[in-house]
């Protein structure tokens, strides 16, 4: 587990769109370090009410040593957000006045070398943020076909050096750490560009591994039933393949009010002081009746 805590992005931005208030419930789809849902539970005090989930087990630990002081106010539960509503059906969190999503990975997991997240890992080749998922990034980079792996590493990473990567994937099998498959990919590729070459390539095995494309319009859709009349739904993004699954979703959803045109961005100050905060992208809406 990393030192460097999780920052959260766009703290005051979800918690002016989410307007928390007492005696309500809240719900945080991606519990991560735990950092909106101390925000939502002091905005809320006395009683309003949290759920939150997280994929990842390690994750439910650090973030209930940080919701402590909230005690009975606070549900933890660890599994992924394509179950949320029979989550919050148990948890008695139906309806929910606001529901977030804080897409992606957390820096604690982003900074353990061991989980295969970032270039400079030299534990294994995994990326699930769940380690009972069936397949991890090794099987992908190591057992796909040529032809599938690039159609991945295009259609996931939205790559356009894919098929220049996949061959070079296979020819350098089998790859067993995240540092090494970031050295072929950057063997592989003639020019450097602001990113480094293995970014793209990294995005879509972690959106293979952990079905985020899949996950995702299924946890919106029961989010939409879970709201109540007035409650908000707030998701960041962090690549354009899941902006655009929201942003699709939001407009084609007819009990859905856009809550702003365009998604709200960072402030320059807080893209300064926290880099990862400037790929997120924040989409909200407001329901407007009950599903009934
Ligand atoms: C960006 S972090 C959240 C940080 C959190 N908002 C905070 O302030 O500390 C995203 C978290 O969502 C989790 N996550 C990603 N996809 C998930 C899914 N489908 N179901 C549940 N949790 C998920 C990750 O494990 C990670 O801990």
């Amino acid at each position: 587990m990393a030192e460097r805590p999780h920052i959260s992005v766009l703290a005051q931005e979800v918690l002016d769109l989410l307007a928390p208030r007492a005696g309500s419930r809240y719900i945080d789809a991606t519990l991560g370090a735990g950092g909106h849902a101390a925000e939502i539970l002091n905005a809320s005090a006395p009683n309003g009410r949290l759920l939150g989930l997280d994929a990842d087990p390690q994750a439910i630990p650090i973030a209930a040593e940080r919701l402590k002081e909230f005690g009975d106010r606070v549900s933890l539960q660890q599994t992924n957000f394509e179950n949320l509503m029979s989550v919050a059906k148990t948890a008695g969190f139906i309806p929910a006045e606001g529901i977030l999503f804080d897409l992606g990975l957390s820096s604690m997991q982003l900074n353990d070398a061991a989980r295969g997240f970032s270039f400079l890992g030299e534990g294994a080749l995994d990326m699930r943020f769940d380690p009972r998922g069936e397949t991890n990034a090794a099987d992908l980079v190591n057992e796909l076909p040529e032809a599938e792996l690039a159609d991945l590493i295009y259609e996931y990473g939205e790559e356009r050096a894919s098929r220049r990567i996949a061959r070079a994937i296979v020819y350098s099998r089998p790859i067993s750490t995240a540092a090494q498959l970031a050295a072929v990919i950057e063997r592989a590729m003639r020019r450097r560009g602001r990113l480094h070459p293995a970014t793209r390539t990294f995005q879509a095995l972690r959106i293979a591994v952990n079905r985020e494309l899949e996950t995702l319009p299924a946890a919106l859709k029961q989010a939409v039933e879970i709201l109540a009349p007035q409650g908000r739904v707030v998701v960041i993004t962090f690549h354009s393949l899941e902006d655009r699954i929201v942003k699709n979703f939001f407009r084609n959803e007819n009990v859905l009010r856009v809550l702003a045109k365009h998604p709200l961005r960072a402030a320059r100050a807080e893209m300064l002081a926290n880099p990862r905060s400037r790929s997120a992208k924040l989409r909200a809406a407001e329901k407007v009746n009950d599903v009934a």
